[in-house]
Parts: structure tokens; C-alpha cells; sequence
């Protein structure tokens, strides 16, 4: 990129908002506008193009979403009101402007019975209510502009908002053990790792109109592990760190029974980004310590 860069990112507090918030700080040449609640609120699509009009982005990072998959079954209409709808109307008023739109999606809109990692071209078939309606927004995004990157990505955490790894260590904290998944598979990936590829992708996207560079992109941090393998690799972190740790009982998902099923295995096979974008993440444990270690250093000095 020549010219300083306007990049939108919807949400506010979000863990990719908040990652990207940082890592764009590390570029000078990109601008990074956040559009959030209550101005910017995707459960009421209508008002989102003008918002987006008035700021004059040169690309829009679509990060917000409907992100609670127990809820989602009992909200599903609200889900896809947010996860679809307004994801269609964010690319609407892109496809308005010309310029690209990145949009986050996720594992969930398979069904986890593939053995191996999936493709981006493997068939679709949610089996919770927010897959479903994850999977509507990629239907709409698509349908309202060719210039998009979907990427769906997986198992996120970060040292902002909520997620499995700061559960952990909160857990550890007050617990000996817990009990943790373990026959279903998938990868751990960190925000940060994610806040990167988008803006190394939103790069390509700005110097190309190549439609080899659009499409539906994998991206998670690489290798598979299960939920029990991941709290396990927490907790030995965090210990070397004079943190919290708990022993983990591996569990089947039949004795943790929730509201939404999850797919058994939902490893993304990531090579059409690295060949196409040239981007590749990090291994999963790697990530994870640069995680857990900012999550765990602030705990133990208040200890
Ligand atoms: N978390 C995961 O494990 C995971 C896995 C696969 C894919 N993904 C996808 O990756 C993307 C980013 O996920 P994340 O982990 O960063 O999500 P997150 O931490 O749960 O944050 C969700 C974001 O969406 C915003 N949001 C929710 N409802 C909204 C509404 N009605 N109007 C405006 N904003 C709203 C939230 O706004 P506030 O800031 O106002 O709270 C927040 O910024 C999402 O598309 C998600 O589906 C996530």
C-alpha cells in the first residue's frame, strides 16, 4: 500500500477488533476505524450502510457476529438476523463503494464427520444453530459481492474478551481439576495470528483485483488438537509461569453435554491461503504461550 489505508473492523470490544486494534497500531501506514455498538448495531441491518458510507473506508474487516453457539439454539432468529443479514448488507454497501470486504467465518458450518482436515470446497452442513447461521452469512456476502475474502477460522482465543484459554486459567485459579473434552478436534488459533493474516490479506486485496485473491480462505494456526490436548498445554504453560494450573480429566463430549452440538473434528486445512496469500500461521502451541504468558504475567504479579 502506497497511500495511508482506511480499514473498518466491526464490533468494539471483540477479539479480533481488539487484535487488529493492536497490530495495526504497528503500521503507519493504515488507518483503523472501529464501528461498534449502539451506533453500529447489526441487529438492525438498516442502519449499518450509512455508517459505513459516512466513514469512507478503503476496506471493511466484517469481525462482528453473533459469537454464543449455546444461545445461538435458542436465539437462532436474532443469530441470523446479525450473522447473516447484517453480514449481507455490510457487503451490500462495500459492492455500493467498490472497495473489498473481509469477513470472518467459522469451522462450525461443517459437520465434523471428515477424518482429515477440511478443504475449502468440502460440503457444508452445520449442525448447530449458529453454523447455520454463520453459513447464511457466507451465502449472503458472496451474493452481495464478488469482491470478498470469506475466512472461516476456528477455536479463537486472546488475551481480550472471553474464550476457552482465559476460562482455563480463571478455573485453575480456584480449582484442582476440571474435565475437558477430549474426542473432539480442532485448532486453537490466537487473534492476534488472525489480526495479522487480515491485514497481510486486506494488503493483497488493495494492490490486486485479482479474483484469484477472493474467495473462501481456511485460516487457523497450524496442527490439530483436542479441547483436553489445549487446556492441557494451558495449564504447562502457565505453570512454568508460576500461573494457575488444574489437572485435566479427559472427558468424551457425551458426558459434557450443551444446548449446541459441535463437530467432532473441525481441523481447516489452511494451504490455499499460504499459496494464495502467502500467508502461514504459526503451530497452535506456539501461539498459545504468547497468549497464555499475557494473560498469566498481569495474574501473577497480583498474586
Ligand atoms: N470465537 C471463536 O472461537 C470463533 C471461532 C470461529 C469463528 N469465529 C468468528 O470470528 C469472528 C470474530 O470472533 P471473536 O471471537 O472476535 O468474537 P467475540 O470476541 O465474541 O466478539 C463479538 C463481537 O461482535 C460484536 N457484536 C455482537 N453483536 C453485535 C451487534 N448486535 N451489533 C454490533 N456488534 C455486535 C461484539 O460487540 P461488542 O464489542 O459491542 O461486544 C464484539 O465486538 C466472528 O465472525 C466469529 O463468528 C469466532
Amino acid at each position: 500500500m502506497t497511500a495511508r489505508k482506511r480499514l473498518l473492523v466491526t464490533g468494539r470490544e471483540g477479539q479480533v477488533v481488539r487484535s487488529l486494534l493492536e497490530r495495526t497500531a504497528l503500521h503507519n501506514d493504515i488507518d483503523i476505524l472501529v464501528a461498534g455498538r449502539p451506533e453500529f448495531d447489526l441487529s438492525a441491518p438498516a442502519s449499518l450502510a450509512t455508517v459505513i458510507k459516512s466513514a469512507r473506508p478503503d476496506l471493511i474487516v466484517s469481525a462482528a457476529a453473533y459469537t454464543a453457539v449455546d444461545q445461538a439454539e435458542a436465539e437462532e432468529e436474532l443469530a441470523r438476523i446479525i450473522n447473516a443479514q447484517a453480514a449481507g448488507v455490510i457487503a451490500e454497501a462495500a459492492q455500493a463503494l467498490q472497495i473489498p470486504v473481509i469477513h470472518l467465518s467459522t469451522d462450525y458450518v461443517f459437520d465434523g464427520s471428515k477424518m482429515s482436515a477440511y478443504v475449502e470446497t468440502d460440503p457444508v452442513a452445520p449442525v448447530s444453530a449458529y453454523g447455520r447461521t454463520k453459513l447464511a452469512g457466507e451465502e449472503s456476502v458472496a451474493a452481495a459481492t464478488d469482491n470478498h475474502v470469506i475466512l472461516r477460522t476456528a477455536w479463537v482465543h486472546s488475551p481480550f474478551g472471553k474464550n476457552f484459554l482465559k476460562t482455563m486459567l480463571r478455573l485453575g485459579e480456584s480449582r484442582d481439576s476440571v474435565n475437558v473434552v477430549a474426542d473432539q478436534f480442532g485448532t486453537p488459533t490466537s487473534a492476534l495470528d488472525i489480526a495479522d493474516a487480515v491485514i497481510a490479506i486486506a494488503r493483497n486485496l488493495l494492490a490486486s483485483g485479482s479474483p484469484e485473491l477472493r474467495g473462501v480462505f481456511h485460516l487457523t494456526n497450524s496442527g490439530r488438537a483436542s479441547w483436553a490436548d489445549f487446556a492441557e498445554e494451558i495449564f504447562r504453560i502457565s505453570a512454568d509461569l508460576g500461573g494457575p494450573v488444574a489437572a485435566v480429566g479427559r472427558i468424551p463430549a457425551s458426558e459434557y453435554p450443551t444446548p449446541a452440538r459441535r463437530p467432532a473434528n473441525s481441523q481447516l486445512d489452511c494451504t490455499k491461503l499460504a499459496a494464495v496469500h502467502g500467508v502461514r500461521m504459526p503451530d497452535w502451541a506456539h501461539s498459545t504461550k504468547t497468549v497464555v504468558t499475557r494473560v498469566v504475567q498481569p495474574l501473577a504479579a497480583s498474586i
